[in-house]
């Protein structure tokens, strides 16, 4: 799909549905609000021609879009399903008893809450279950790759709660196990967090209990981003080690944006209480009843085939930017995410951010477990829902140094990531990426 100007867009016909996700009745849209219904299309013209290697995102199907803008949007529905404040719950109530029941199975968890508005809001409510403010709590830090919900000083858990952060060994990148133990023992937390936003490898679920155990802490898996790997059966589950199992439901997952939270049956009252009333008011409906189908599609064979895909496209890039000159930590990937450090080729991870933007490698640069400098973070999450192969990762890894470096000027590399992109056009059916 060409790139236009959302001024032009907005007189054009709109795109085909099956190029960019954009639905049918988009034209209604277009012509009473040009100027919103333009910044959409330039949106999708900009999903289209550039490539999205954001770890965090990826194209959810047309089904989950619909649900999205189906008339549960308009419905109210503060409670639970069979308690609510509002009337004409039934099929809100439906959607949600769907979704929670999909969730259980998925996952094989006791309890599930499918209402968190996002992957911070279900970590807000784990803290509201199991906490008080004030108490200690034990997660990897900011600058190892934790979330701003696991103690940033701008964020909540910052403010009520004393945090205390692990690390990673300087040499290897991987979790100091060791040090997580002797701060556990030292500051003995309430609860201790396992999850990242850039820890390429999997967590030790069973050393992160036994270390709980050891304390008397809680132990939560904010498992925002391997979730879906873990759906599909491409990553180990926290769920028989962790009290409380908080994610997202957009990433890998590749459902709407929006959180969840998994716990067994003795802690399910408190989570539920903590997600309404306490932190949260009206659930949204169609968000669930999205939910609810990209569970339904990440119980398919064709789904975790997906995952696996996800996990060997990322290892391929991984060796294949280090055969580039980039540094990658941990020395490759167990998951969708590699981290990139650009300092060999004598560029800082803004700068290359910056180049790579430019040449349209869409990436978001995340703290080095080392040092001050940015590193570059990556996914292979969207690129491989539309169809991508290891092929087109070993090329990715090459567009990669070559805007880095700057060789050859960003138009030359910009005109190159158009062509892959227009190769592999957002499917129709990102259920099979094959199909
Ligand atoms: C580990 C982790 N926790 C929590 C979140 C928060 O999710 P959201 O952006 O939906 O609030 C993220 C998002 O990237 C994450 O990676």
């Amino acid at each position: 799909m060409s790139v236009t100007t959302p001024a032009a867009r907005a007189t054009a016909p709109p795109p085909s549905p099956y190029d960019t996700g954009v639905p049918r009745d988009f034209d209604a849209l277009l012509r009473q609000d040009p100027e919103i219904g333009g910044i959409l299309l330039a949106e999708a013209d900009r999903q289209a021609s550039t490539l999205q290697l954001i770890a965090a995102e990826n194209f959810t199907s047309p089904a989950v879009l619909a649900a999205l803008g189906s008339p549960l949007a308009n419905k109210y529905a503060e409670g639970y399903p069979g308690a609510r404040h509002h009337g004409g719950c039934e099929q809100a109530d439906a959607a949600e008893r769907t979704a929670v029941r999909r969730a259980m199975a998925l996952f094989g968890a006791e309890h599930a809450n499918v209402q968190p508005h996002s992957g911070s809001s279900a970590v807000l409510a784990a803290y509201a279950a199991l906490l008080r403010p004030g108490d200690t709590v034990l997660a990897m830090g900011l600058p190892y790759g934790g979330h701003l919900t696991h103690g940033a000083p701008g964020n909540f858990s910052g403010r009520w709660f004393e945090f205390a952060g692990y690390g990673v060994d300087p040499d290897s990148g991987l979790i100091d196990y060791t040090q997580v133990r002797a701060l556990a023992r030292a500051r003995r937390p309430k609860a201790i967090v396992c999850g990242s936003i850039s820890y390429p490898r999997h967590p030790d679920y069973e050393q992160f209990r036994a270390i709980a155990d050891e304390v008397g802490a809680y132990l939560i898996a904010d498992a925002a981003h391997p979730m879906g790997l873990i759906a599909g059966g491409a990553a180990p589950s926290p769920v028989p080690y962790a009290d409380v199992v908080c994610a997202t439901t957009h990433k890998v997952l590749r459902g709407p944006r929006g959180g969840m939270i998994l716990c067994g049956v003795e802690l399910s009252e408190r989570i539920d209480r903590a997600v309404f009333p306490f932190t949260q008011g009206g659930a949204q409906m169609n968000t669930i009843a999205a939910k609810a189908v990209a569970f339904g599609e990440a119980a398919t064979p064709a789904y975790a085939v997906y995952a696996h895909r996800v996990v060997a496209h990322a290892r391929v890039l991984a060796a294949a930017l280090e055969a580039e000159g980039f540094e990658i930590t941990t020395g490759g990937t167990d998951t969708h995410i590699v981290v990139a450090d650009p300092g060999p080729l004598g560029v800082d991870g803004r700068t290359a951010r910056e180049r790579l933007m430019a040449a349209g490698l869409v990436v978001d640069t995340c703290a080095l477990p080392y040092g001050d400098e940015r590193g570059i973070r990556l996914g292979t999450a969207a690129v491989t829902t539309q169809g991508m192969d290891e092929d087109d990762m070993a090329r990715i890894a090459e567009l990669f140094g070559a805007a880095v470096r700057d060789e050859g000027g960003t138009g030359t590399v910009l005109a190159q990531v158009r062509e892959l992109a227009s190769r592999n056009p957002v499917r129709p059916d990102t259920t099979d990426p094959r199909a």
